[in-house]
């Protein structure tokens, strides 16, 4: 099966750590891809849900560290962006638990661009400064 994402040269931002928790969090959501394909139970999105978020959270709090470290001067328009990021993830992940959405192409496009358009247009501007 094609993957929903596929890594790309495009989404380096020449830092080996970073590229490989954006590698993981590609893998995640290719696995969610996966399963919504497959038709996956309740408790398996679920549990994907949460890898997401929790994975979502250590990724930016160790992006955030490194730009801090490097002296990134738009750090903390970059933290707002990713605090909204995060939202959007527990809120999906809320709903879902709620029973008020079910898992749909709708949402494996959003997350698609909810983690590429995040690379490719705000983690990009720190490439020069870590
Ligand atoms: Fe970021
Ligand atoms: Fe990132």
């Amino acid at each position: 099966m094609k993957p929903l994402i596929s890594w790309h040269n495009s989404f380096s931002v020449n830092n080996d750590i970073i590229d490989s928790q954006h590698k993981k969090l590609i893998d995640i959501i290719n696995h969610f891809y996966e399963v919504f394909k497959r038709k996956g139970n309740i408790e398996e999105i679920e549990q994907i849900l949460a890898e997401l978020k929790d994975y979502t959270k250590y990724h930016f709090s160790a992006e955030e560290s490194i730009m801090e470290k490097a002296g990134y001067p738009d750090l903390e328009e970059h933290k707002r962006s990713h605090n909204q990021l995060v939202e959007k993830i527990v809120d999906i992940e809320k709903k879902f638990l709620d029973r008020k959405i079910t898992v749909n192409f709708e949402m494996m496009t959003f997350l698609r661009l909810w983690l590429t358009n995040h690379i490719l247009e705000e983690d990009k501007l720190y490439i020069n400064f870590i």
